[in-house]
């Protein structure tokens, strides 16, 4: 083992199980969107833990919620009903679209789509899908089925049950017309394409899925997991395509950094599921339930959709405004941001977290990915951009350590 100046990291380095490039920095606080490690050095954040502080880093409700919680009651399985999770569901019930109204809840994103799996398979009767070309859902076995990237499933062979799943190109009306049979059990979409480089659906695909699902009998699963809670500019991506669709997968920023995760879907999805069909220990238990009672009446007084939207368009312009040729186009939906590249992006990522305090992180190999709390500042967005600005003029890849380039390659 090599050791470094810090004998956090090395002890971190020493006992983990290896699956992660790990940075060469040690993180102990953060506020807003500001993260500092151990040497006291602060960082502008637009990883925000890829993707879950959305209200920022230790919101002063969240911390509150936490601790009056911790005192009272921390874990209750979900077979003994719980005030917080009642209150909990009915929070999540008021702000998710009418009709999806009956919740699993459960523990992370992978959980999630693991649940919408199963739930779609004892809806419909039916055992294929449909996920996107490109499209990340988790890592987990069944989840993995419906990720596209090769590098992620292939280790694993036909532990993966990739026979019941075909990809459709994201975007493409036609071949999902025809993929779309009276045997597939469901059709998955993100509604913005977070690992496969920050793609906003078009309003025609995902009005054509709602249309070819509902005539096969198949269900319409939006994998909200990334674009959920305000980070698109309205408090789930799907209403900007003006659909109802039979279910979603959540986690990330639902709790205000809390693991947790749910699928949300109609009575007429939940009630084909026998009891005892679907469980887990952790989902729904009281302290992840408070953090995201208190998370999202945060995100609806501070209208956090709101201040994502206006941000984003602004973050987004201002790196359009960016004179480089090194930039290939800069895309996204509210504060969920990719700077597409015409070269591999690792160096520029890497460089801006050694020399910019700024952290970003991939999407793809050439893009730059933007998920920043949406309470970050508009002196904070104008320094990132100096900084990417700065990045693309002094940066040379050739020049840059592959060490340093293969740490910031880690996406989620
Ligand atoms: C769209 C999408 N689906 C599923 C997942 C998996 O979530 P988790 O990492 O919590 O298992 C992610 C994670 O990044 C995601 O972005």
């Amino acid at each position: 083992m090599t050791t470094t100046n810090s004998k956090w990291l090395d002890t971190e380095m020493r006992f983990d199980s290896g699956v992660y490039n790990k940075h060469q920095v040690v993180m102990v606080r953060a506020q807003g969107a500001t993260v500092w490690d151990e040497t006291g050095r602060s960082y502008i954040d637009c990883v925000a833990g890829y993707g879950v502080a959305n209200i920022g880093h230790s919101h002063p409700d969240v911390v509150r919620a936490i601790k009056d919680q911790a005192e009272r009651l921390i874990v209750m399985p979900q077979t003994l009903p719980n005030d917080k999770r009642a209150e909990f569901l009915q929070e999540l019930a008021g702000v998710l679209p009418t009709g999806l109204d009956r919740i699993f809840l459960c523990n992370s994103g992978t959980e999630a789509v693991e649940a919408a799996k199963k739930f779609a398979i004892t809806a419909t009767g039916r055992k294929k899908f449909i996920s996107m070309k490109r499209g990340f859902a988790g890592r987990s076995l069944g989840a993995l089925a419906f990720t596209w990237e090769p590098k992620y499933r292939e280790p694993f062979g036909d532990a993966v049950d990739n026979k019941n799943v075909s990809f459709v190109t994201y975007g493409n009306v036609e071949e999902l017309r025809a993929a779309v049979t009276d045997e597939i059990a469901a059709v998955i979409i993100e509604p913005v394409q977070g690992e496969g480089g920050v793609r906003p659906a078009s309003l025609e695909f995902i009005q054509a899925a709602r249309k070819f699902t509902q005539e096969h009998g198949a269900l319409l699963i939006m994998d909200e997991i990334q674009t959920g809670f305000c980070r698109t500019g309205k408090m789930f991506a799907t209403e900007h395509f003006g659909i109802t669709p039979d279910g979603m997968t959540l986690a990330k920023a639902m709790a205000g950094g809390v693991p947790v995760g749910a699928f949300a879907m109609t009575a007429a999805v939940a009630d084909k599921m026998p009891a005892g069909g679907h469980g887990t220990t952790f989902g729904g238990n009281p302290l992840a339930m408070a953090a995201g009672v208190a998370a999202i009446r945060a995100m609806k007084r501070e209208n956090m959709a709101e201040q994502a939207r206006e941000k984003g368009q602004y973050f987004m312009e201002q790196l359009r405004a960016i004179d480089s040729s090194k930039v290939r186009e800069v895309r996204g939906l509210g504060l969920m941001i990719g700077m597409e590249l015409k070269e591999k992006s690792a160096p520029y990522i890497a460089a801006l977290e050694h020399d910019e305090s700024v952290l970003t992180l991939a999407a793809t190999p050439l893009v730059i990915r933007f998920l920043p709390p949406v309470t970050i500042s508009k002196e904070q967005i104008d320094q990132v951009v100096a900084s990417v600005a700065k990045v693309l003029k002094t940066v040379n890849p050739r020049e840059v350590p592959a060490a340093e380039v293969k740490e910031s390659k880690q996406t989620e």
